[in-house]
């Protein structure tokens, strides 16, 4: 058997999260620079299937036994391909993991390696899976971290397509005739998806007559948006980005860092900024065009931000 390679996209959410775990439509595109790779090579007869993650601090392996309870993602994931493929025994098998994604830092991390593990062991049994099956199957894996995911991750990430996502409503993708320049913040560090998801189910049960209206109104951006950027006009997205970044604060998931963030960027000259992913920490985007791309990142790094790069939506 030739090596198996597989991979899979990062990912980063324009519009709409949070509110779209309650229904309400979001808008995310694949992060195509970051990648995940697994790649499937066979190993000695009966030496069983493993998973290397060579790039990790302790150059971890790890075994995947079937019929034992784990945590671990990607052990389930590869638990979750041999049995959606009705495969008893696991295979002689290693499978070499590397990701430029970062980890836990809302760029998807989690769902691509998932997506592209899934990838290399089904295409190395012979079976490739679809996509909408392999969809399913990186939502239930997202489900151990996550708790009750939206399914926006793992949709955008395994179709590799710009997605307009409903929750629960067939696959939608979007088209972007005039690519947009996006400036990311990343901060360096990030809360749990599903400690700031949490607060916010809180909250919209505490008081639904105040938040209710506002994950309407973030639903209406997001499809607003959707309709600027179809119709090749992304550079009036920015005061709807601004918008959505406001109403997250009153979700409570934007923190002083991330406003401060978005401040910077608009001084420097962006057309629009808003928190990207679970908040608290995590990622903010900023609307920029070629000249102002330069010094929003700079102002970026200044005030202290992680990593800042550049990427082209589109
Ligand atoms: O994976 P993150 O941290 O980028 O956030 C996912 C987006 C949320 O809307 C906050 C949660 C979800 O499941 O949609």
């Amino acid at each position: 058997m030739k090596p198996i390679v597989a991979t899979a996209p990062g990912k980063l959410i324009l519009f709409g999260e949070h509110a779209v775990v309650h229904g309400q439509p979001a808008l995310a595109v694949p992060l195509t620079a970051l990648r995940a790779t697994v790649t499937a090579e066979p190993t000695l007869p009966n030496s069983g299937l493993h998973i290397l993650m060579p790039d990790s601090r302790h150059h971890h392996t790890l075994r995947v036994h079937l019929g034992e309870d784990t945590e671990n993602g990607l052990v389930y994931t590869a638990q979750l391909v041999l049995k959606t493929l009705g495969v008893a025994t696991p295979p002689d098998l290693k499978l070499i993991l590397h990701s430029t994604i970062p980890l836990a830092a809302g760029f998807g991390s989690g769902a691509a390696v998932s997506a592209a593990l899934a990838r290399a062991l089904a295409q190395a049994l012979h079976q490739p899976f679809d996509n909408e099956t392999l969809n399913e199957l990186v939502y239930e894996v997202e489900k151990i971290h996550h708790g009750t995911p939206s399914g926006i991750d793992n949709t955008v990430i395994v179709y590799q397509q710009p997605v307009y996502f409903v929750r629960g409503k067939p696959l939608e993708t979007f088209t972007i005739p005039r690519p947009f320049l996006l400036v990311v913040g990343n901060l360096g560090h990030a809360t749990p998806t599903h400690i700031t998801v949490d607060a916010v189910r809180d909250l919209a049960e505490q008081k639904p007559q105040r938040i209710q209206p506002i994950f309407n109104r973030i639903g209406a951006i997001a499809a607003e948006a959707r309709g600027l950027i179809e119709s090749g006009q992304p550079n009036l997205l920015g005061p709807l980005m601004d918008e959505n970044h406001a109403l997250l604060c009153e979700l409570t998931v934007s923190d002083d860092e991330l406003d401060q963030f978005c401040r910077v960027a608009k001084q420097a000259g962006a057309m629009g900024a808003k928190l990207s992913g679970g908040g608290r920490g995590g990622n903010m985007i900023a609307l920029v065009d070629e000249k102002t791309a330069p010094a929003v990142q700079e102002v970026l790094k200044q005030a202290g931000a992680a990593s800042v790069f550049t990427t082209q939506v589109g």
